[in-house]
């Protein structure tokens, strides 16, 4: 496949087939000093991006590629990319799902582990030599709690799968009530608060997601809650999380995710309550390979037979 030209916005993790890239002519929009003068000389030649990381795909973009056909986005949650406006260019958007859904669960779990018992407290509670002082404060438990989650989709259901074994109750709100599922449904994510201790976020970010976990919501969760972010920092008002978490209205929060991420707030920083993860979900070496397997087989299967393997969108 000879002289398509592909534009990468960040380094694609190596994976089995990154050689099948080579076939193809690849502009590195990091490695550019002036990522508006490469836009400029080779836009009008893309017919496919790569998108990973915090390149918005807007109109503004889109607009600059008028050659363009594919955006493969690597990851799951494809909340950069202004999707009906690349459905209106005639784009294809391709996403990750999947091959993802077990890493983001097992990490859920540990970071829920993390902020119930204060691990990583602990951890520098040794470092300290403060365990030479005296024992570490107990913790609040897991035992006797009700974990809800807010989302049911395949990251959900990977999660609640994980959290049957450790024997707690479970309870979900979702857009749709899922056929075949066990777990309490709760029509409403304020339902769901109310009814929970525990309450794991893994929505898509969208615009009826924004902010979704507010004061209100918060309220609801009660003294005793815990919140666990995995979705996006969108979805979370982190401003009434911030006095949420000082005034007591919540017990404690692991947050792998943030509004304007990688700046954490320094409030949250400071909290002791809260146990802060680098939106690391995905980030094993075995995961991200798989991805950029995904976004490879979608970007050749593109060029090569018409089809992607996993679009988002429907094209005319
Ligand atoms: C990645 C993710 O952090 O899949 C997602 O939606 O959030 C993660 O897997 C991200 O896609 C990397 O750019």
């Amino acid at each position: 496949m000879p002289h398509i030209e592909l534009l990468l916005t960040n380094p694609l993790p190596a994976s089995e087939h990154s050689r099948d890239l080579e076939g193809f002519v690849v502009h590195k929009l990091w490695e550019a000093a002036d990522p508006d003068a490469l836009l400029a000389e080779v836009g009008a030649r893309i017919r496919g991006v790569i998108a990973n990381g915090p390149t918005r795909m807007d109109e503004a973009l889109l607009s600059q590629l008028p050659e363009l056909e594919i955006v493969a986005n690597f990851g799951v949650g494809y909340d950069r990319i202004d999707v009906p406006a690349a459905t209106r260019h005639g784009v294809v958007v391709t996403n990750t799902p999947s091959v993802l859904d077990d890493e983001v669960a097992d990490l859920t779990l540990g970071l829920l582990l993390a902020t119930v018992r204060k691990i990583p407290q602990a951890d520098r509670y040794v470092r300290d030599g403060r365990w030479l002082q005296s024992a570490f404060p107990l913790s609040t438990s897991l035992r006797g709690r009700k974990v809800g989650i807010l989302g049911l989709g395949n990251i959900g259901l990977a999660i609640a799968r994980r959290l049957a074994g450790f024997e707690v109750e479970i309870a979900y709100h979702s857009r749709r009530r899922r056929e075949g599922v066990a777990y309490e449904y709760c029509d409403s994510p304020s339902a769901l608060a109310q009814a929970v201790d525990v309450l794991i976020v893994i929505v898509p970010a969208t615009p009826e997601t924004h902010h979704i976990v507010d004061a209100d919501l918060l309220e609801k969760l009660g003294p005793n809650g815990i919140l666990i972010n995995v979705a996006r920092g969108s979805v979370v008002d982190e401003a009434a999380l911030i006095a949420a978490l000082e005034n007591g209205t919540i017990l404690a929060a692991g947050l792998d995710v943030f509004e304007h991420e990688p700046v954490v707030p320094a409030a949250l920083i400071a909290a002791e309550n809260t146990v802060l993860l680098p939106h690391i979900g995905s980030a094993s070496t075995h995961t991200r390979s798989a991805m950029s397997d995904l976004v490879i087989a979608n970007i050749c299967g593109w060029f090569r037979d018409g089809h992607a393997v996993t679009p988002v969108n429907e094209i005319a």
